[in-house]
């Protein structure tokens, strides 16, 4: 093991000894010993003259980041419901009894642990595990006995067969993103010629907006960094791909990467920033060279760095920042604190990021497949895009597809397509339901697949989970409640509490222990996640809950011990004596909402 003083001090000069780069500094130490020794800690807060607190409330929030010895084979088996599906878990079993371990737990040697990790955004070639973060797909029985051999024989990663880190991109409908080739250079020549104001406005005119969830018109946010007061503007592009079932970002950055990067370039232009900056989640640790090779490349090649194809004053260049697997980050202001090298804790907005982003300068967050997308606009002309897809929904959208279906994978479609023709598409003959959205969207019945993709009907950040009549809405459900009570930040009450009384009522439920009163129960938990959260992960995380106990109501009644039974004991009366006290009697302040009064 090399001494720890000198390699911290190496990896914190390779970071100018900037204290916004902690996150950075600690992968980048973890790298060499395998986890953070205290004493590593301790350095890193001694080197960029911080508290050590600060370092370790860092070192402890992140789940890739490990402040205790772990195995030194770390092996992560995706967690997400689809990886379930196709048995992730009796593999995940199969493989501790082989290396005699138990899950969560190093083995005595040192030499392996397992455990589970939230979706790796792998969906559709699942099984999946990260082997020291690196990704490994298709998990059977047969590979499960190779990786067991190769660990117990110490065999090092970069010797194990090749095979076993194939990624697929598995693009199966191609549209106007996907289809046509490329030329690099030749989107940001288009939007030279029309100078700034005149990309700007072919940007109002094409109406794109946000692939990233939210759906927010790209050029008004665009527009208010480019007014916003404040020195040296920041483009990020937000690769965090965390949400449960999507994985389009994952084949943009693989193959289509200088799109992503020239439409950085583009939001540059159009605002003034000079500094860009990609939040790429820790599970897609394999792009970082590729992405950094083609960024030497453009810089080569004129399209990055000083005077940007000779455009005097058009200077901009773009870091690869690694996020360490917290799904919280995904949301643009938790991103731009974790940039900063702190704990992933959502800001309070406004000041929205526009005004007041990385570092305190005016910054545009955007998603990969919205950046990607105003090359199109460039070239093309903003009305020939707003031409395609739904008036409020224009141009086309990158589907991640998996789950119950013959062919999963990306689909490009313009907006306004149907769930059905979606279905038909990927061979899904038998859908019971589709999770559109990922965990925090919308889970569709079959009485509604004539509904369509489009912000006006089923908005999407690109999941799309498709679930046949064999599977329990109950299951699918309670394996996102899991999957939001473990990404909860803890920063806020309702959301810490909530998605923890959740689970509880869920894996209650799933027992056969629940009573009717457990389902009211989950209601008013969702009415407080919904309306007390701090951001979007605690308002949405009872969506899929709610979803299918009004869709899908008998998974959970046939579950319960009894119909009709009542507690005995009311907690809304025992509370109300504190409702005196404190002088409330309003309907929030009641369980029920106030409906039993
Ligand atoms: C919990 C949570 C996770 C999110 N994760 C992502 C993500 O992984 N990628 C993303 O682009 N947006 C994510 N978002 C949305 C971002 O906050 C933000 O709206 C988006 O990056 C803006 O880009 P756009 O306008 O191009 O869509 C998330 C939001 C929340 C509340
Ligand atoms: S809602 Fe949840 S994830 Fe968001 S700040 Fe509160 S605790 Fe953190």
């Amino acid at each position: 093991m090399p001494e720890v003083d000198p390699v911290v001090q190496q990896v914190v000069a390779r970071h100018g000894g900037d204290p916004s780069h902690l996150l950075q500094i600690l992968i980048e130490v973890q790298e060499v010993f395998g986890y953070l020794p205290a004493p590593s800690l301790t350095a890193v807060a001694r080197e960029l003259a911080v508290p050590r607190s600060r370092v370790e409330g860092v070192a402890g929030f992140y789940s890739f980041l490990y402040p205790a010895p772990i195995g030194r084979y770390r092996i992560l088996f995706s967690d997400n419901i689809t990886d379930q599906m196709l048995g992730s878990r009796a593999l995940l079993e199969a493989l501790c009894r082989k290396l005699w371990v138990e899950p969560g737990k190093p083995s005595e040697d040192g030499l392996v642990s397992i455990d589970t990790t939230s979706c790796t955004g792998l969906c559709d070639q699942g099984p999946a595990v990260l082997v020291n973060g690196r990704a490994i797909t298709r998990l059977d029985y047969r590979r499960v006995n190779e990786i067991a051999e190769l660990v117990r024989k110490a065999v090092p990663l970069d010797r194990w067969p090749a095979a076993f880190f194939q990624i697929e991109d598995n693009v199966r409908r191609r549209d106007a993103l996907l289809g046509p080739t490329f030329q690099p250079g030749s989107a940001l020549a288009a939007a030279l010629k029309l100078g700034p104001a005149g990309w700007l406005e072919q940007m109002r005119l094409s109406g794109l907006r946000g692939r990233g969830g939210a759906g927010f018109t790209t050029h008004v946010k665009w527009k208010s960094c480019r007014d916003a007061a404040g020195p040296d503007k920041v483009v990020v592009c937000n690769a965090d791909e965390g949400e449960p079932g999507t994985f389009k970002d994952r084949v943009l950055l693989a193959s289509h990467a200088e799109r992503v990067f020239e439409g950085m370039a583009l939001a540059a232009y159009a605002t003034g920033a000079r500094t860009g900056l990609v939040y790429l989640r820790g599970e897609y640790r394999f792009l970082l060279e590729p992405l950094r090779a083609l960024l030497d490349r453009m810089r080569g090649d004129g399209l990055l760095g000083r005077s940007i194809l000779g455009e005097k004053g058009f200077d901009f260049d773009i870091d690869i920042h690694l996020g360490a697997g917290a799904y919280v980050c995904g949301e643009e202001t938790a991103l731009l604190e974790s940039l900063e090298g702190k704990r992933g804790t959502p800001r309070i907005r406004p000041p929205f990021p526009v005004t007041r982003g990385y570092l305190g300068r005016p910054t545009v967050v955007n998603n990969v497949e919205t950046l990607a997308k105003t090359t199109l606009i460039s070239l093309g002309g903003g009305a020939a895009f707003a031409a395609t897809g739904t008036a409020q929904s224009t141009g086309t959208k990158l589907l991640s597809i998996s789950g119950d279906c013959a062919l999963p994978g990306i689909y490009e479609y313009p907006f306004g397509v149907t769930i059905e023709r979606v279905l038909e598409d990927c061979g899904a003959g038998d859908a019971q339901l589709v999770q559109v959205g990922g965990a925090s969207g919308v889970t569709i019945a079959g009485y509604e697949f004539q509904r369509r993709i489009a912000f006006e009907d089923v908005p999407t950040a690109g999941a799309f989970m498709v679930f046949d009549s064999g599977r329990d809405p109950f299951d699918i459900a309670r394996n996102f409640v899991h999957f939001f009570a473990h990404e909860s930040c803890g920063f806020c009450t309702p959301c810490r509490v909530g998605t923890a009384l959740l689970k509880g009522y869920m894996d209650k439920l799933a027992l056969g222990r629940g009573a009717k009163v457990d389902l009211a129960d989950i209601e008013w938990v969702d009415r407080l996640l919904r309306n007390a959260s701090h951001c979007g992960l605690g308002s949405s995380a009872a969506n899929p809950v709610v979803d299918t106990l009004i869709k899908f109501r008998p998974s959970y009644e046939r579950r319960l011990k009894s119909l009709e039974f009542e507690p005995a004991f009311d907690l809304d009366a025992a509370l109300a004596d504190a409702r005196r006290i404190t002088g409330r009697d309003d309907p929030a302040a009641h369980l029920d909402g106030g409906r039993g009064r």
